[in-house]
């Protein structure tokens, strides 16, 4: 992504424009265009008696089409299957109520609009305010109550200004004071046993992340306005996973909260009258639109039939395949190896007790290495790219790219057994269960310092060099960025030419 090209300055985060500006010129350049069916949907996936996959989709003209493939990859995300809920009164409303996937559509209110409501405090919420507010509409911010509160938001830098953090998240010495199972096989292992498995370490580990905390909440500020108190998060940051931000704004975000252009109410809405939101605290707001960024849905995101073949290529379905002597024992592992995630915190803490506690109908994703279904892996004929929320989604996707193709075609050793592979995903799906209650880690990858382990983890299985710093000391303490990766592909292909030589 050549700045001269794309523009942007180093260490400052980039336009999603600019994004897409670089995605379309790297299609084109690669040859890839010719290769999309554009707006042409999936309607339904099926698999026949030969394993083939039957793809139905509709094209642009309206007409349905069959696709046999002998392979398929689903690399639908995790951010576009809304969230939107269910609210009484939306019909007479009588102004625009929608989810933040329809924010472009609804672009004019940001010029027309006097007051915006927005629902919901995770980064889509922070963003829709900043965007609602910078442009002078009022906006009245509704925390839903029973939930978790609004996500940690960090500055670009921390530790008192010399650290910037997402370094710090891919400098291998820090990930090491994150209990994670990912990474096993680093070779740093003594120490991360020492720091997750002893009294001392776990003292090093606790004053690390409260020193990071304290330092997030001090730049923060959340107790010197009464409305920016309403801001500061309901449980530690330690637990939240993704559900953190960083405060990248182009002007100060708290300005508007103290300035009385974003007004913070804490209460669940209730019903919708005309132009009206009505909260369970009895307080009512007026606004002349609701803005709901209440997230996502994670569930499959395409129509498998039948139904249960979405469960068993990992995706989260209606039928629940875990094994329960099972989930206790990894449960019992995994708090033997890192004691500290057996203190769950109350993530929901201003809940009405009577309610029980904040309810998911969904199942969580299981894939091993967040890719393949670990029943099937040896069919070798389906994958899932990108079902994590990652700080490092650029390289992952790359990473994983790789590592699909390698599987698919077969030059990716898989040396474990069928069984092997279905403990392993449980064991990762539950550890993201204990790790992260603050964010997603219970159904889907939810990685921040793991996010390099991740990377490690699927170059091990690759074959490839994952220590790729000059020396011992660079590897801990240098952090890790795009341009480590740098060349990876043709490692690969390297790789692969040198063992066929060897075999011929
Ligand atoms: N610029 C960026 O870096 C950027 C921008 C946007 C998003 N993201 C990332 O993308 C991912 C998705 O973010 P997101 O903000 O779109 O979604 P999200 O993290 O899933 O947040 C959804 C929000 O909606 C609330 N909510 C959910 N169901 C609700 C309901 N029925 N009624 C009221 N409130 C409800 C949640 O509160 P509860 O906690 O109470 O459930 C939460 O505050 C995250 O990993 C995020 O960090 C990054």
């Amino acid at each position: 992504m050549d700045p001269e090209v794309f523009g942007g300055k180093h260490n400052d985060h980039i336009l999603g424009k600019t994004i897409h500006e670089y995605l379309a010129a790297f299609a084109k350049k690669y040859n890839v265009l010719d290769k999309i069916r554009f707006s042409t949907k999936v309607e339904e996936v099926q698999q026949d008696t030969e394993q083939k996959w039957i793809i139905r989709v509709t094209g642009p003209d309206g007409a349905q089409k069959k696709i046999l493939a002998n392979k398929l990859i689903v690399a639908t995300g995790l951010t576009g299957n809304p969230n939107m809920p269910e609210i009484p009164g939306v019909d007479v409303f009588d102004g625009p109520v929608y989810h933040a996937k329809e924010f472009l559509q609804n672009k004019g209110l940001l010029h027309t609009a006097k007051t915006v409501a927005v629902y919901g405090a995770s980064k889509s919420g922070w963003d829709a305010v900043y965007a609602y507010a910078s442009a002078g509409v009022q906006v009245e911010w509704v925390v839903r109550e029973s939930g978790r509160g609004p996500c940690w938001m960090a500055p670009m830098w921390v530790i008192g200004g010399k650290k910037w953090l997402e370094a710090l998240v891919f400098t291998r010495l820090m990930t090491w004071l994150n209990p994670t199972v990912w990474g096993a096989n680093d070779g740093f292992g003594p120490w991360k046993r020492f720091l997750h498995g002893s009294f001392m370490g776990r003292l090093i580990v606790n004053k690390f992340w409260n020193l990071l905390e304290q330092d997030v909440l001090d730049y923060n500020q959340f107790d010197s306005h009464p409305e920016m108190k309403k801001l500061k998060p309901w449980s530690g940051s330690f637990w939240s996973g993704t559900s953190l931000s960083i405060l990248n704004y182009p002007t100060d975000f708290y300005d508007l909260v103290r300035n009385g252009t974003v007004r913070v109410h804490i209460g669940d809405i209730t019903r919708l009258s005309p132009h009206q939101i009505h909260l369970s605290t009895g307080e009512t707001i007026e606004a002349d639109a609701l803005h709901c960024s209440t997230g996502w849905k994670h569930e499959p995101p395409i129509k498998f039939s039948p139904p249960l073949l979405a469960t068993k290529l990992g995706y989260p379905g209606s039928y629940d395949p875990s094994d329960a002597e099972m989930t206790a024992k990894i449960d019992k592992e995994i708090i033997s190896r890192f004691p500290m995630l057996k203190n769950q915190p109350n993530v929901t803490p201003n809940r009405d007790p009577a309610k029980g506690p904040l309810a998911s109908k969904e199942m969580p994703y299981r894939l091993y290495r967040y890719t393949v279904p670990p029943a099937t892996a040896h069919d070798r004929n389906f994958a899932v790219a990108g079902a994590f929320l990652s700080l490092g989604q650029p390289v992952a996707a790359q990473l994983q790219a790789l590592w699909i193709t390698a599987y698919l075609d077969g030059s990716l050793p898989l040396t474990k057994s069928k069984e092997d592979m279905i403990y392993e995903t449980e064991l990762f799906q539950r550890f993201g269960h204990w790790r992260f209650p603050g964010g997603y880690g219970g159904k889907v990858g939810d990685f921040v310092f793991e996010t390099l382990p991740y990377y490690d983890d699927l170059l091990g299985d690759l074959g490839l060099k994952f220590k790729r710093k000059n020396g011992w000391y660079k590897e801990i303490t240098e952090p890790y960025g795009p341009k480590d990766y740098k060349g990876i592909v043709n490692e690969w292909i390297e790789k692969n030419r040198v063992e066929k030589k060897e075999e011929a």
